[in-house]
């Protein structure tokens, strides 16, 4: 748990929360998603702000950070790459220790994770992990609410795909929140066993296959994300071989027979990962899982700062 000597609450992964202070957060954005939806204001972050850096590029993260906390009576301050200069202006400690003099949350999106916990350990100020190379437990917020609010968490998911970071965070958040998932990845690419150790810690590692037809055979939801992360254009031709060569694709023939549902982070990269005719089917949970991110960061958000 990233509980910090200052008492700080961090949130660099999903499991950085306990089952129950989950099911809180989660509570908390199906209830600020009920006022959204009867235009009821909801301000318990007024007066607060959040930082926002990033070093990667973004549409759903950055719009729903800064619109939820829109929503929530405070303030967002978007700082790009050229803003900041993460690690080359100034130490990341030096620029972790200025923002907690401003903000009163800090939500990052970078490369390397070390760089996150190096953030974290010299933060006055909550931090939240808005994607690294190894993680994006924001995202799994979104998506577990996505599978509580569609099939219940006593469905049975598949990950197709890459081991990336939203796999990683996603199996993490399955084990905690008890959903049965099976991951498909290719041999060279999977998930690292850290993240498999850890998810058996917290209840459930989920069962391991390279074999896409047997992940997706009982599954209610299947899951999938690029193929090729932002930040690996180097080994792009490499891994979309393995991909390819491996039947890892979602389409129509993959899902022939099952009438499961499908879920992807987005950006989705059409005639790789996915094709067109699956994305734009009626299988599709992508609309409500991106609108989901909005609502479960708010709760995440409400919840880190103590305004539940
Ligand atoms: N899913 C997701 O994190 O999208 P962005 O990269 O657009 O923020
Ligand atoms: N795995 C993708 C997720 C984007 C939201 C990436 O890191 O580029």
């Amino acid at each position: 748990m990233s509980l910090d000597a200052g008492g700080v609450r961090h949130f660099t992964d999903v499991d950085d929360l306990s089952r129950t202070e989950l099911e809180t957060v989660l509570d908390a954005a199906s209830g600020f998603k009920s006022q959204v939806e009867r235009d009821e204001p909801h301000p318990v972050l007024e007066r607060k702000t959040l930082g926002m850096v990033f070093e990667k590029p973004s549409t759903r993260t950055r719009v729903s950070f800064e619109t939820g906390m829109t929503q929530l009576g405070g303030h967002a301050v978007f700082l790009g790459p050229d803003d900041i200069g993460l690690g080359g202006r100034e130490p990341l400690k030096d620029i972790s220790r200025t923002l907690s003099g401003y903000v009163d949350c800090i939500m990052v999106r970078l490369f390397d994770h070390a760089d996150l916990d190096e953030l974290a350990a010299h933060a006055g100020v909550p931090v939240v992990n808005g994607l690294t190379d190894d993680a994006h437990p924001c995202q799994t917020l979104a998506d577990l609410l996505t599978v509580r609010e569609t099939v219940g968490f006593d469905a049975t998911v598949a990950w197709v795909g890459d081991g990336n970071n939203v796999a990683q965070s996603f199996v993490l958040g399955c084990a905690l929140a008890g959903v049965d998932l099976t991951v498909a990845t290719p041999p060279d690419y999977g998930i690292s066993e850290a993240v498999f150790d850890r998810a058996a810690e917290l209840g459930s590692a989920p069962t391991v296959t390279h074999d896409p037809e047997a992940a997706v055979a009982d599954a209610d939801v299947v899951c999938t994300d690029v193929w090729v992360s932002m930040g690996e254009d180097g080994n792009r031709d490499e891994k979309l071989a393995a991909f390819e060569e491996g039947g890892f694709q979602v389409n129509d023939d993959l899902l022939a027979g099952s009438d499961a549902h499908l879920m992807h982070c987005l950006p989705a990269h059409r005639g790789e990962e996915v094709t067109n005719a699956v994305l734009e089917s009626d299988r599709e949970l992508v609309w409500q899982q991106a609108e989901n991110r909005l609502h479960a960061q708010k709760g995440l958000l409400a919840f880190l700062l103590d305004a539940l």
